[in-house]
């Protein structure tokens, strides 16, 4: 069975994962929610106005009232800039299985931030949790989401030709990928013995 603990603030080397904050909208706007280049990889169109965000995040925040509700703001630490979000969602009962997605503004991008991010997430995920499997897909013209999910331990299931519709109306083929909690323990012990 999954332990929800809800949303708790997880701290990693350079970031913090915490609840988000109506103060986070602008933001949340600026940074990542408005810009096509982050948008192009999600299923959900790039926000036009403010109050788009506004609704999102009231509606995240509402949220919080639930343990089994897990999306967090990325924040980093040095700076108390906020740069993305990242979520565990579609938790399925019958097997302890769920998804994770994530998104970085892209003054942000590679600069290992998102592996970071993950890392922490499916650590939390796996020995917090007790979560069975964590999945997730990638458009695959979007490689470096699926370089984070590699460098993390996840393996490439398949892909799924045409699987989502984006917003500009195209079809996208997705690489499917996950990671099973015991092959994550069981690589934890052996790197730790090595
Ligand atoms: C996917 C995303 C979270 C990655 O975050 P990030 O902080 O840039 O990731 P990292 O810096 O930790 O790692 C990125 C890796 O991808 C590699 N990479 C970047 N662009 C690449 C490309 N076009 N082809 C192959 N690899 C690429 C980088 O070199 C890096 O690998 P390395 O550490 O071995 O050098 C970020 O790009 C993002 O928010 N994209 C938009 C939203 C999105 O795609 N969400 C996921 C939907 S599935």
């Amino acid at each position: 069975m999954i332990d929800f603990t809800g949303t708790p603030k997880i701290e990693t080397e350079r970031l913090i994962l915490r609840k988000f904050e109506m103060t986070d909208v602008q933001c949340a706007f600026d940074h990542w929610l408005s810009d096509e280049r982050v948008a192009d990889n999600r299923v959900n169109p790039a926000h036009k106005s403010v109050l788009q965000t506004i609704k999102r995040i009231s509606k995240i925040v509402t949220q919080y009232e639930s343990k089994e509700f897990c999306y967090w703001a990325i924040e980093l630490k040095e700076t108390g800039e906020l740069i993305g979000e990242i979520d565990l969602y579609d938790f399925d009962s019958a097997t302890d299985n769920c998804e994770v997605s994530y998104s970085l503004g892209h003054r942000w991008w590679n600069q290992g931030y998102g592996t970071e991010t993950l890392r922490a997430v499916v650590e939390f995920g796996f020995r917090t949790m007790n979560i069975h499997k964590i999945s997730a897909a990638h458009n695959t013209d979007n490689p470096a989401s699926g370089k984070i999910m590699r460098k993390v331990g996840m393996e490439q299931e398949g892909v799924i030709r045409h699987m989502i519709r984006n917003s500009k109306n195209h079809y996208k083929d997705c690489a499917v990928y996950g990671i099973l909690r015991e092959d994550y323990l069981e690589h934890q012990i052996t790197s730790q013995s090595c």
